[in-house]
This record gives structure tokens, sequence and C-alpha cells, in this order.
């Protein structure tokens, strides 16, 4: 058994991060997104992966490498435009051969991992199994009809939905998949839909079933979401402080400070992780707040926000809550008459004021 990786795609909704990054690689509790994800199948027992790339390709290489260190095998496969998830299955045709495969969603979470998804699949050898959820909004989602334990119908985002049962990132496929992309065309949106090529397997006599994850999952998609998925992770930590905390600084409940952080006349209340090199300084950490390596943190608060590598927040007079801050960002009071904002922000970058 195989796996396919998406960790292409345009990042729209994530505007500006991902006009410089990759949006699989924004750190959830310190962590890629990917990697999470390069860990479940690893995990659920396959060990050849391929991943699909786009224009951030070479960031993904670069951070991925040939994936030895996560115990497994990656081939990279370009996907010249973002085409549809069933395009990217297109795409990998030689590199799937005719296995069977999952197809994971390079910006989702599942805390459960796959492992029992991957097992039932292997059991009752299906075409093809999707992971689905009960949610309350069913018509922001693909929603999955079920009947007698199969899969009937697929609509995206439907106006009155048949059921709550909405589709997760993780798909399992035989070779019958690559007929059905094959068979589609576009979507209004000019994608070609993994929703149309499921259908073209029901409409075609072929069995897909559902697996209903009962655990935590996110597609993370927009910075509520990248919130969220932050809280929920560095909520699984326990206390672990291997940087230098001073004798004045107070670190309370679950947090992470990595070995060559310092920590100086700071509070940090957890959930909360520090990267190595960062720099808490006369600070205010607190809950469900990640700070990258190589972040200086300088006489000032921040709440419920992901700081990526090496920013520089300092004399911040008032609490940053809610914030994804990208690489290399500077956030620092002028202490200089006429007090001024001044800004230098790359495009659909969003500041709140007080
Ligand atoms: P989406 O979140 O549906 O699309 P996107 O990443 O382009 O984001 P946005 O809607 O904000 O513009 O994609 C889901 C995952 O699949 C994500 O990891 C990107 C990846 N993907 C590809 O690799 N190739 C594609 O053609 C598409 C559409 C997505």
């Amino acid at each position: 058994m195989k796996a396919l990786i998406l960790s292409g795609g345009k990042g729209t909704r994530l505007r500006p991060i991902t006009h410089t990054s990759a949006k699989q690689l924004l750190p959830v509790a310190n962590k890629p997104i990917l990697f999470y994800a390069i860990e479940a199948i690893r995990d659920s027992g396959i060990r050849d992966i391929g991943i699909i790339v786009g224009d951030t390709a070479e960031e993904v290489r670069n951070a991925v490498s040939d994936g030895r260190r996560f115990g497994v095998e990656v081939t990279y496969i370009q996907q010249d435009e973002p085409l549809g998830l069933a395009h990217a299955v297109l795409i990998a045709r030689d590199f799937l051969k005719d296995e069977p495969f999952v197809m994971y969603l390079g910006d989702n979470l599942i805390k459960g991992g796959i492992t029992g998804l991957v097992e039932q699949f292997k059991q009752q050898s299906p075409n093809s199994q999707i992971l689905l959820a009960h949610v309350r909004n069913p018509s922001q989602f693909g929603v999955a009809e079920l009947r007698d334990s199969q899969v009937v119908r697929l609509e995206e985002k439907p106006a009155s939905p048949k059921s709550d049962l909405a589709l997760v990132g993780v798909y399992m496929f035989d070779k019958n998949i690559h007929a059905a992309v094959r068979a589609i065309r576009p979507s209004k949106r000019g994608e070609l839909e993994i929703t149309d090529a499921i259908q073209w397997l029901i409409d075609n006599d072929l069995r897909v079933l559902p697996h209903i994850v009962t655990g935590w999952w996110k597609d993370t998609g927009r910075l509520e979401d990248m919130l969220e998925a932050n809280r929920m992770m560095l909520d699984t930590y326990e206390t672990d402080v291997r940087g230098d905390v001073d004798e004045h600084s107070r670190v309370e409940f679950k947090v992470v400070v990595e070995k060559g952080a310092v920590v100086r006349h700071s509070t940090i209340r957890g959930p909360a992780a520090i990267g190595s090199g960062a720099k808490i300084i006369n600070s205010y950490i607190g809950p469900f707040t990640s700070i990258s390596s190589d972040t200086q943190i300088i006489n000032s608060e921040i709440e419920h926000s992901i700081i990526l590598e090496n920013c520089l927040i300092e004399d911040v007079g008032i609490k940053i809550e809610d914030s994804l801050v990208g690489r290399n960002a500077e956030v620092k009071r002028l202490n200089e008459k006429p007090r001024v904002y001044r800004l230098l922000l790359g495009d659909n970058s969003k500041v709140g004021l007080p």
C-alpha cells in the first residue's frame, strides 16, 4: 500500500503567509502540519509516500527531504497548476501504479491517526473508503449520504444536506480511482473534484465505504483553524523545560521550552511552546501560544497566537492575541516623536488596532 499527500494548492485563505511559504509547513505546536500527516501514515504501516508539490516545492523538499528521518521513502510529484484533488491523483499515476493507496490532504490534522481506517480498508477490501465526521454545519463541507452502511451520494456544500457527515481530508482508493479521475470533467470552479471521482465510482457500482472519525480533526485552511489546531495540539503536551529559565521567571502548566531557548523575568502560562533559540525577556506568554525558534519577545504580552521563526516583538504596549505572525516579522514600539504607526506590510496583510 502507498500514500499520496497533497501539499500543493494556492492557500489563498491564509494569505499573506502563503505568498511566501507553504501552508502545509506552518507550525502547529511548533511542528509543521505536514509532519503530522507523514507520521500518521508511517504509524499506519505505510512507507512509500508520494508528495504532490506546487509553487512551494522547494520549501517542502527542503523540509522533508527523502523522508528517511521519518522512517519513510518520499517521491515528489510536481503539479504545475492546482487543478484539483482528482487532478493530483491523475498526475500521480506512474507513482501509484495499480496499488491501493491512502490520499491525505497535507493541511489536515487528525488527532487519532489513520491506523483504524487503513486496517478497515485492508479487512473489507472495498474500492474506496472515505473518512467522515459528524459536523454541526454540514452545508460548509462535502457531505456524504449513506444507505445500508455504504456511501450512495456525495454533495459539495449542499444547501439542504442529506446528513451531517462531512468529508475529512483522508481517502482510500484501489486502482479503480484512475479510471474515475480520467472520466470526470472539471467543475464550475475549473477543478477536477475528488467528490466527482468518488461519485463516479458509486455510479459504476463500485463499493465506497464510510469510516467515521470520532476524535478531533481539523482542516487548517484559515487563521481560526490554525489557532484551534494549535490549541488542541498544545493541550496534549506535558511540561518539558530544557531551555534556560531564570529564577525570576514563572513557568505554569503544560509548557515546553526547547533546549537553547532563554527565558528571563517572564511568565509563561501554558499550554505553550517556546522553540530553540527563542528569547523571552520581561514578557508574558499566555495559554495556547507557540513561539517558533529564534524569535525574540521583549517587554510584551502574547496570548492565543502563533509566532513563526526569527521574529522580533518588542515593547508592544497592548497584549497581542489571536494572531499569526510570519517569519522574520518585526513589531516594535518606536520611541520617537511624533507618535506614528509605521507599516511595511505584505499584500493581504491584516492589522487590528485597539
Ligand atoms: P484546498 O484547501 O482545498 O485548496 P488550497 O490549498 O488551494 O487553499 P485555498 O482554498 O485557501 O486557496 O486544498 C487541500 C489540500 O490539497 C491542500 O493541502 C493543498 C492541496 N492541493 C493540491 O496539492 N493540489 C490541488 O490541485 C489542490 C486544489 C489542493
